[in-house]
């Protein structure tokens, strides 16, 4: 697992650690996110891991109701005061620790799983399982390449992810640089 202390240390030193705001690269696969989903509108969506929330007000305009969260507190404060949308609702909080109870037909795991460990990936997986609803969507949206502090390869968080007969996959879409997919209960 990738510490709490290394996302700290990332956003005291940088307000946007990613250039998710400013990479043209984010942009156009933040796009091809948004087009990747079967449906137009979403009741209640649960994206862990927002950050500065690039993709969070993205998502919001698809969606009546969207929590969004994040164990570190600067990146918040940023998306909350760049997001002004009332549909969106920002929370303090690590996931699988502090999985919501909720159920969600849209839950994003973005640029997420590699930073967990294998057992936080595992307790993950069923946590989404548990909250997605019946005809619920699971995105999937990882860097394919090796990085250091990464536990696992986006590939191999994908792949656990589709392990087990529970989750379908409705869509995927793979480049040299990430894989995306969206999968659905079997
Ligand atoms: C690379 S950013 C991804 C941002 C966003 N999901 C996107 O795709 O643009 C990874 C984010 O995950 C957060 N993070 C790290 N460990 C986490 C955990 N256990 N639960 C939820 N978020 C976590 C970090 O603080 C950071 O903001």
């Amino acid at each position: 697992m990738t510490s709490a202390n290394y996302f700290e240390q990332l956003y005291a030193e940088h307000d946007d650690p990613w250039q998710l705001a400013e990479r043209e690269y984010e942009r156009r696969k933040f796009d091809i996110t948004l087009a990747s989903l079967p449906k137009r509108r979403y009741a209640r969506a649960f994206e862990p891991g927002c950050s500065i929330g690039v993709l969070t007000g993205m998502l919001a305009r698809r969606c009546d109701a969207l929590l969004a969260s994040d164990p570190v507190g600067r990146p918040l404060e940023i998306a909350r005061a760049s997001i002004p949308d009332r549909n969106v609702t920002f929370r303090q909080g690590r996931v699988p620790q502090e999985w919501p109870t909720e159920t969600f037909d849209l839950i994003v795991l973005s640029e997420l799983l590699y930073y967990l460990s294998a057992a936080d990936r595992v307790d993950v997986r069923a946590s989404a399982v548990r909250s997605l609803a019946p005809d619920g969507h699971l995105v999937l949206v990882h860097w394919r390449r090796p990085f250091e502090v990464a536990t696992c390869t986006g590939d191999e968080a994908h792949a656990e992810m589709r392990t087990g007969a529970d989750l379908v996959r409705l869509v995927e879409h793979v480049e040299d640089d990430f894989r995306l997919e969206v999968l659905t209960h079997a």
